[in-house]
């Protein structure tokens, strides 16, 4: 990311993000002030994901900085990064997906048999996942009943908030946004195909596990169908900056799975693939995108408040 915004002529200061929470810039803790920006940097990317980087927390903190940050704001943010909310308000929108159910901790442990005598109506296989996490870290895939139980516990472990989802057999097809909320493009999707079972942990971040093929082997109809879902779940979540939507496949229907608002960044990952094969390159990528951030905070600070 950084070698790819000094190829496209934009100075660099690298901050990183250690696990204790503390933030480090040239071997120094980095404080801030409220309202006087961030190194005196024009725009930050942030290349965080999951908890504490793509969940609204640092573009919140961004936000009081004042300074321009690329990607979706506090709100898309936060409802992108908890699955369960983000369904919610697809559904609302009339945007197929598969079905699904979110289970809160608390019911969980006061009556762990109604909880599975109302899952059952999802129907076997399923896959449980918390609510806001990522990576597929703490997703299980549960193909016999006797297994959700610890399914559920594995979940519970990362997330106080469960969603339980019945398995879609469809192609796992991604497509690239670029842009702001109402006026974004989409790239042509792309197909993930894996050696595995499904998108684990080890198959996104491991070489070799996971292979994109652009464009997807579906037909032109779903193609359509996805790019153009992709684009009115960006809008309706109120997504800025970029998104990879993720899809799958099942023929002619297209399921929406989730919408990453700071997808895996680097050269050689899906988001910026998808672009190059649409003629976009690298550092013409990262460029836009703080050209869009910078027009997105010019144009949210025009308002009165
Ligand atoms: N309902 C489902 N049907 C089929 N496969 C699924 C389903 N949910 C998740 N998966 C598999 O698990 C992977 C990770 O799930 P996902 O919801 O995308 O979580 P994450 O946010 O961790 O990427 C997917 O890419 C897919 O391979
Ligand atoms: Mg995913």
């Amino acid at each position: 990311m950084a070698a790819g915004l000094r190829a496209a002529g934009h100075e660099v200061l690298e901050v990183q993000l250690r696990r204790d929470g503390t933030w480090v810039h040239d071997g120094a803790l980095l404080s801030v002030v409220p309202g006087a920006g961030l190194l005196g940097a024009d725009v930050v990317f942030a290349v965080l994901h999951g908890p504490f980087g793509e969940d609204g927390t640092v573009q919140g903190l961004l936000e009081l900085l004042d300074v321009p940050y690329v990607g979706s704001g506090v709100l898309a943010s936060a409802v992108c990064l908890d699955k369960y909310v983000a369904k919610e308000l697809l559904a609302r929108a009339g945007v197929a997906q598969v079905r699904y159910a979110g289970v809160h901790a608390p019911c969980w442990q006061a009556d762990r048999e109604d909880v599975l005598a109302t899952l059952a109506a999802l129907r076997l296989p399923v896959f449980v996942k918390p609510a806001r996490l990522g990576s597929s870290v703490g997703i299980a895939k549960v193909t016999d009943a006797g297994a959700l139980p610890a399914a559920l516990d594995g979940a519970f472990a990362h997330d106080p908030h469960v969603i339980v989802e019945a398995m879609s057999s469809g192609v796992e097809v991604e497509c690239s946004v670029l842009g702001a909320r109402h006026r974004a493009e989409v790239s042509q999707p792309g197909e993930i195909v894996l050696d595995g079972d499904w998108y684990d942990f080890e198959a996104k971040y491991e070489p070799g596990g996971m292979r994109l093929v652009v464009p997807a082997r579906i037909s032109p109809g779903a193609r359509e169908r996805v790019r153009a879902t992709a684009l009115a779940a960006f809008a309706h979540l109120g997504c800025s900056g970029l998104a990879r939507a993720d899809f799958f496949v099942e023929g002619e229907r297209v399921l929406l799975n989730e919408l990453n608002t700071m997808p895996g960044f680097t050269t050689t990952s899906v988001y910026a693939k998808l672009w190059e094969a649409s003629g976009l390159t690298y550092e013409d990528l990262v460029s836009r995108l703080c050209e869009l951030a910078v027009e997105r905070h010019r144009e949210e600070r025009s308002y009165r408040y």
